[in-house]
């Protein structure tokens, strides 16, 4: 058995974004909470993150032992850490690694509502003229065009393809409203990234990537991601673009009812542009993710 709070086997190995990789500090010990249980972080010597548990209510104070650390990662401008055996590596985002690109991390949100949640909102077209008005949606353009949905199972990954959605204020960059392109990438079951087309660059897309920390089933961290061909914006306008939009996504988030995810494909009422969801939620299923979700009656 494990000596974990959380008991949700697949969500024990997967990989978990903790903090922003400029929050780990040589010489600074920093906390957060991961899937109920306290953790510990902080650099070492040689520039390496080190992760590691330690006992609610003391102090935390590095393990001596090397075999007291959790597995790491540093990737995407995030520390990472596992409470069980992750994969070697975390899912590709190609475009990280391109030269003329500026990667920021925009903000960690604290937000009360389970990590699934969160994805499936982030993945929600259909509110952005309600949520988001005059940003990144505005009426009358409220119809979600049909898209395509398709779960890769050579990557394991859920990919919707072929959405176009009109926004006034598509980002920090924009002049004014166009029709935007986006593909979404679920390539794990808390993290997404999207990819909506530059207004700098018709050719290319900027990337938006969002990695959920569950702090417990019911409140995560959202580490925001960006990855833009904008090189004039000031950090701080880009920052607070995707605060702004955030913000306006928190209290929608807050207010969901069940806070945890509902797999039964009956339990909530689907419409055409939830095909995502639907395809999120059935792949939920088929991975045996009990974590954070309301699983589907067997
Ligand atoms: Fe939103």
């Amino acid at each position: 058995m494990s000596r974990f709070t959380c008991k949700d086997p697949v969500v024990l190995d997967l990989w978990h974004a903790i903090a922003s990789a400029d929050e780990a500090v040589d010489g600074a010990i920093s906390t957060t909470v991961l899937l109920e249980d306290p953790v510990a972080f902080t650099r070492s010597e040689t520039g390496d993150p080190v992760v590691w548990t330690y006992p609610a209510r003391t102090e935390p104070e590095l393990p001596a032992d090397p075999a007291d650390h959790l597995p790491v990662l540093e990737r995407y401008g995030y520390v990472w850490t596992s409470f069980g055996t992750p994969p070697p590596d975390l899912f590709p985002i190609p475009e990280y690694g391109e030269k003329d690109r500026r990667n920021i991390h925009a903000a960690t949100f604290g937000v009360n509502v389970s990590a699934p949640r969160a994805i499936e909102n982030f993945l929600d077209m259909g509110h952005f003229p309600y949520v988001h008005t005059d940003i990144l949606g505005a009426e009358p353009h409220t119809e979600v065009r049909e898209y395509e949905v398709e779960i890769s199972e050579e990557r394991d990954e859920i990919v919707a393809t072929n959405c176009k959605f009109f926004q006034p204020m598509a980002a920090a960059a924009s002049s004014g409203g166009t029709d935007v392109d986006y593909i979404y990438r679920v390539p794990h079951p808390y993290c997404s990234v999207l990819y909506k087309s530059s207004p700098l660059d018709e050719s290319r897309f900027d990337v938006i990537a969002v990695f959920v920390q569950p702090v417990d089933q019911e409140h995560v961290r959202a580490h925001m991601m960006l990855t833009l061909l904008d090189e004039t914006s000031e950090d701080t306008a880009i920052r607070l673009f995707q605060q702004t939009i955030f913000g306006q996504d928190k209290p929608i988030l807050e207010n969901q009812y069940p806070k945890r995810l509902p797999l039964d494909p009956r339990a909530e009422t689907p419409i055409r542009a939830d095909k995502s969801a639907i395809a999120y939620r059935r792949w939920l299923t088929k991975k045996g993710i009990t974590y954070g979700v309301i699983p589907a009656a067997a």
